[in-house]
């Protein structure tokens, strides 16, 4: 009898035990992927672009994300929207953000195209998708620092037209000048937890199943005071790798509301087909090669005032 009461303590035990690891061996995957909170001040400037905001301060300031392998779209760029250095009258900016490349050919490639151009923010933390929010973060950290005197900033990526001339009379017209947010809204965002995704995000990272309401980051605009206020927030929200989530996070925390730039669609993150006509009434279009770039820009340099119907 008591060699049987002893079994069935011994199988107890083992059953406990091996529940016992199970948890432990969960908790160490917990603890691998812990979400981890951003670190303001963390890592170093690698190059800071030729401009002096105190002296003189632009009215809008472009940061293009954009990555040691897209050398062609930046020079297209640079040849097309972001060439416009005064519109209205107001000065304009466009600098480029990227971070540190794996190898010394790279870096060299892109630190000399930065002394040439003058116009790269760049910073040493790895260069990689998953490292998107660090470099937005930097072009915060820049604006905070470096640039609080701009009115405002537009965060893009490389592969866009941005109609600065539209923006800038669209911002003229709202005449916003702090917590101003605008972008292609996205309300009723989710995460995606199909593993094989681009925009995969486990429920370590983000354990909630719904977003806070953002922009694409593609393309959004803010009064420049929203850098420093996301930046100020930015440890003390979830981190999340998704950008542009990650900045809704922190407008969330500040109570900075979405407000629509136009009442017509003007940011276009699923692309657009070109027409002259209707690239001179959008702010920003999604899947521009740099070709693509070049000849847009031209038909829109070369259409005359009046050439469009007036909506
Ligand atoms: C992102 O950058 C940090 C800092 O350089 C680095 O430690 C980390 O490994 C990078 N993330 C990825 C996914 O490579
Ligand atoms: C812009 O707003 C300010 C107040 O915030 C006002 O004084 C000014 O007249 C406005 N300008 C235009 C052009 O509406």
């Amino acid at each position: 009898m008591a060699c049987l009461k002893i079994r069935y303590l011994y199988i107890f035990l083992l059953v406990l035990g091996a529940v016992c690891l199970y948890f432990s061996m969960n908790n160490l995957i917990l603890f691998k992927e812990e979400p981890f909170v951003f670190k303001k001040e963390s890592g170093v400037f690698l190059q800071l672009p030729e401009i002096d905001c105190r002296q003189n301060p632009p009215f809008l300031v472009l940061l293009v994300t954009s990555s040691h392998r897209q050398a062609p779209a930046r020079m297209a760029i640079r040849q097309t929207w972001g060439r416009a250095n005064v519109v209205e009258g107001r000065q304009i900016k466009t600098f480029f953000l990227l971070g540190a490349t794996a190898t010394q050919r790279d870096m060299t490639a892109v630190s000399q195209e930065g002394q040439r151009h003058g116009d790269i923010i760049q910073k040493d933390f790895v260069d990689v998708y998953a490292n998107l929010t660090l470099k937005t973060m930097m072009g915060m950290e820049w604006v905070h620092h470096f640039c609080p005197q701009a009115a405002f900033v537009m965060k893009t990526d490389s592969d866009m037209f941005v109609n600065v001339y539209y923006l800038t009379q669209l911002l003229l017209k709202k005449n916003r000048t702090t917590r101003f947010f605008t972008g292609f809204f996205i309300m009723n965002g989710f995460p995606i937890r199909g593993q094989f995704s681009k925009w995969f995000v486990s429920k370590y990272e983000y354990p909630w199943d719904r977003y806070p309401p953002f922009c694409s980051g593609t393309g959004y605009v803010f009064s420049s005071d929203v850098a420093s206020q996301v930046y100020d927030v930015s440890e003390s929200v979830p981190f999340i790798k998704l950008e542009d989530v990650f900045v809704g996070l922190c407008l969330a925390k500040l109570n900075i509301n979405l407000e629509e730039l136009h009442s017509e669609q003007t940011f276009f993150p699923e692309g657009l087909h070109f027409s002259t006509c209707r690239f001179k009434k959008i702010v920003a279009c999604h899947f521009i090669k740099p070709l693509e770039m070049l000849t847009y820009w031209q038909a829109l340099q070369n259409s005359p005032e009046d050439e469009c119907p007036v909506v």
